[in-house]
C-alpha cells in the first residue's frame, strides 16, 4: 500500500491488551487507566481477521505490543496463526521483558521473529522504583533465555529520562561491546496523562553522542527504522538513537497501528483514530476503510505546534 507521500506502509503495529505488570511512570497514569471491559477488546479472531486483510493488501511485518502483550492469556495461539499467513516475514514483538523466561522458547517455536524489550536502567533498585514494584532480575533472566532460542537481533528500548538514567548512558553502551545486542534510545515523548511530568524529564539524545563522541555513525539496516544507528569502533552491537522530538523521521514512516480496543492509527501522534472493531461485527467489508487510512496518513507529526496525543501510551502501544 502506497499511501500519499509515497511511503510504502508494510508494517503493521497491533497491541493485544492495554494491561500491563508494570506501571512506568511515564506511560501508566498514576491511578490506572480505566480497565476496558471484554467486550470492547478485540478477540484474537477479529484480530486475526484484521491481520488476514492487511497481509492481503501489502503488509508484511507485524509487531505485537500491549500494554505488555505476554500477560494476554492464549497470545502463543495468535502468533501460531499469524505466523502461518501468507505473505508474512517477520513477526516481532515489544516486550517488558518480564515473563520472557516463561515464555521464550514457547514464543519461538509458535513463530516469532524477534524481540524489542523496554529496559530503562540496569539499576535493581530504579527499576522498582521506575516500573513501580517491576524486578530486574526477571528482565535481564528473560534477556538470556530470548537470546538462548535466538528471538534475535534482540534490541533493549531505554527511554531516557533527566535525573534518572542519564548517568547510565555509558553502562547501556557497553552491553554492546561484546553481545551482539542493539541498544537503542528513545527520547521520552509527553503523552495522556504524564504528559508534564514527561515535559519536564525530558532529555536530548544528543546527550548519547556528548557522553560517547567514540561512538560512529553506521547505515541502518532498514530505511524505515525511525533510528540513526552508531557503534563503538570494537562493539558487536549498535546503538540505535530514536528522536521523535528533536528530530522527525516521519519521511521513511512505514507504520499503521491498531490499538487493542479496535481502533486504527495512521500516526502515533495524531488523534485521529478509525473504529475498525465496528465494522468487523458488523461483518462489513474493511477494504475501503484500510485503504482509506493509509490514503491519508498524515505527511509528519506534529509535536512542535503543542499537539498532545490523549490516549494513554498503555493504549497505544509504543
Ligand atoms: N516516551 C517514549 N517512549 C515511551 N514508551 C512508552 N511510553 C513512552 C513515552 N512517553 C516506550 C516504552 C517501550 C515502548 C513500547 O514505548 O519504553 O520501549
Ligand atoms: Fe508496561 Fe511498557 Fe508501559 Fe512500562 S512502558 S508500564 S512495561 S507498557
Amino acid at each position: 500500500m502506497i499511501d500519499s507521500y509515497d511511503r510504502n506502509i508494510n508494517y503493521l503495529r497491533i497491541s493485544v491488551t492495554d494491561l500491563c505488570n508494570l506501571r512506568c511512570k511515564y506511560c501508566m497514569p498514576e491511578k490506572g487507566i480505566k480497565k476496558a471491559c471484554h467486550d470492547e477488546i478485540l478477540r484474537f479472531e477479529e484480530i486475526e481477521e484484521i491481520a488476514k486483510k492487511f497481509v492481503s493488501l501489502g503488509i508484511n511485518k507485524i509487531r505485537l505490543t500491549g500494554g505488555e502483550p505476554l500477560v494476554r492469556a492464549g497470545i502463543i495461539t495468535l502468533i501460531k496463526k499469524l505466523s502461518k499467513l501468507q505473505g508474512i516475514d517477520e513477526i516481532a514483538m515489544t516486550t517488558n521483558g518480564t515473563l520472557l523466561k516463561r515464555y521464550a522458547k514457547a514464543l519461538k517455536e509458535a513463530g516469532l521473529t524477534r524481540v524489542n524489550i523496554s529496559l530503562d536502567t540496569l539499576n535493581h533498585e530504579k527499576y522498582r522504583t521506575i516500573t513501580k514494584g517491576g524486578i530486574l532480575k526477571d528482565v535481564l533472566e528473560g534477556i538470556r533465555e530470548a537470546k538462548k532460542v535466538n528471538l534475535t537481533p534482540i534490541k533493549l528500548n531505554v527511554v531516557l529520562i533527566r535525573d534518572f538514567n542519564e548517568d547510565e548512558i555509558v553502562n547501556f553502551i557497553n552491553l554492546t561491546k561484546d553481545e551482539e545486542i542493539d541498544v537503542r534510545f528513545i527520547e521520552l515523548m509527553p503523552i495522556g496523562q504524564v504528559k508534564d511530568w514527561s515535559l519536564n524529564r525530558y532529555v536530548s539524545n544528543e546527550n548519547v553522542l556528548k557522553r560517547v563522541p567514540e561512538l560512529i555513525q553506521i547505515k541502518s539496516k532498514d530505511m524505515a527504522s525511525p533510528a540513526k544507528y552508531y557503534k563503538l569502533p570494537d562493539g558487536k552491537g549498535n546503538i540505535g538513537l530514536i528522536n521523535p522530538i528533536s528530530c522527525k523521521f516521519c519521511g521513511n514512516c512505514n507504520r499503521i497501528r491498531l490499538t487493542a480496543d479496535g481502533k486504527l492509527k495512521a500516526c502515533l501522534h495524531s488523534n485521529t483514530e478509525i473504529d475498525i472493531k465496528g465494522l468487523i461485527r458488523a461483518g462489513q467489508d474493511t477494504t475501503e476503510v484500510i485503504c482509506n487510512i493509509v490514503k491519508h496518513k498524515p505527511k509528519e507529526h506534529g509535536l512542535e505546534d503543542e499537539e498532545y496525543i490523549e490516549r494513554e501510551m498503555i493504549a497505544i502501544g509504543g
